[in-house]
């Protein structure tokens, strides 16, 4: 979550950036290491409209100042070097989806780029991953047990090989270079959606993805807006989606078709959480219960 200090002063305009700046870095510090906070990440606010260029481009001097404390901090976990260099490229794919998004440079509202500069955050492969702890209670999963969180980032298909090498990676990575014990993979995400499972089909690799997880029951919030971003590259702040909004997507693939016939219909598409245990195989009660 964003310190106060550090939303008010963005929120308030371009001339308390540096105040907001500062404000950032010491929360990144502080918590350099430090796994997702418990409840999840809510990331930090959008830069205002109209902060201009330098306004645009503050969580990128943010970042780049960070750089050498991050760096360090991957040496002093033995992290090697490609990983660490990977992990830190995400602040150039962000900007290049930025770019798309808003036709001008710099970045927006920031999610998963704090979590990489405090060192929570690492590109293994096609998929990233971050430490978590968790927070809900699914037997034999626990509150207070860590656990990997699951990143799905733009950038070619999400081929099952190509996962299975990630997941592979992951299970060895985080107990190899942190004092963790993580019993669980996690997501959270539009593409964990089984509804996507009456549009596209048995062997689509988003459903096959989905499928290695188990879904928590309740579904989480609407994610209309979060596929019109990650799908369309839209921008949309109103709250509903009007179908004069539909009328302008493209309908080149499945996917693009599903979106709109199903907001058409009137119903929409959930984010879901889905967990599976990090070895895939029957576990031991005892090994989730409670592990820190
Ligand atoms: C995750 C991702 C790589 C999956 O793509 P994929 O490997 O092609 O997935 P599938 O095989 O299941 O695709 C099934 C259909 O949906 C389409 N599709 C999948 N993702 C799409 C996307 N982002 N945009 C447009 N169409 C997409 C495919 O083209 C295919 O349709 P087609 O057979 O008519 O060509 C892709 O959705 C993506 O890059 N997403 C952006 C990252 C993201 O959303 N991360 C999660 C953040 S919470």
């Amino acid at each position: 979550m964003a310190p106060p200090g550090c939303s008010s002063s963005i929120r308030s305009g371009p001339g308390r950036n540096c105040r907001a700046s500062t404000t950032c870095f010491a929360e990144v510090l502080v918590n350099l290491g430090a796994p997702q906070p418990v409840g999840g990440f809510r990331g930090w606010p959008a830069v205002p409209d109209g902060s201009g260029a330098v306004g645009r481009h503050l969580y990128v001097w943010l970042y780049l100042t960070m750089t050498p404390h991050v760096r360090r901090y991957h040496a002093a976990r033995g992290i090697p070097d490609v990983i660490s260099w990977t992990t830190l490229g995400e602040l150039g794919a962000e900007m290049t989806s930025t770019r798309s998004m808003y036709g001008a440079s710099g970045l927006q509202w920031q999610w998963a780029l704090p979590l990489v500069f405090r060192g929570a955050f690492y590109r293994l492969g096609r998929l990233a991953f971050d430490r978590a702890t968790i927070s809900f209670t699914d037997p034999p999963l626990q509150p207070g047990a860590s656990a990997i969180y699951t990143h799905i980032p733009e950038g070619g298909r999400l081929s099952p090989a190509d996962c299975d090498e990630s997941f592979a990676r992951a299970r060895t990575f985080f107990p190899r270079h942190f004092d963790d014990n993580p019993v669980a993979f996690l997501c959270s995400s539009w593409l964990m959606d089984d509804q996507l499972a009456a549009y596209l089909p048995e062997e689509s690799n988003l459903i096959r993805f989905q499928r290695r997880f188990r879904l928590l029951p309740n579904p989480g919030d609407t994610s209309d807006k979060t596929i019109l971003d990650f799908v369309f590259h839209r921008l949309h702040d109103e709250r509903d989606i009007q179908p004069s909004v539909l009328d302008t997507l493209p309908q080149d693939t499945t996917l693009q078709r599903a979106y709109v016939t199903r907001l058409r219909a009137g119903h929409h598409w959930r984010s879901r959480t889905g967990w599976f245990p990090l070895h895939n195989r029957p576990a031991a009660p005892a090994e989730f219960a409670g592990i820190r």
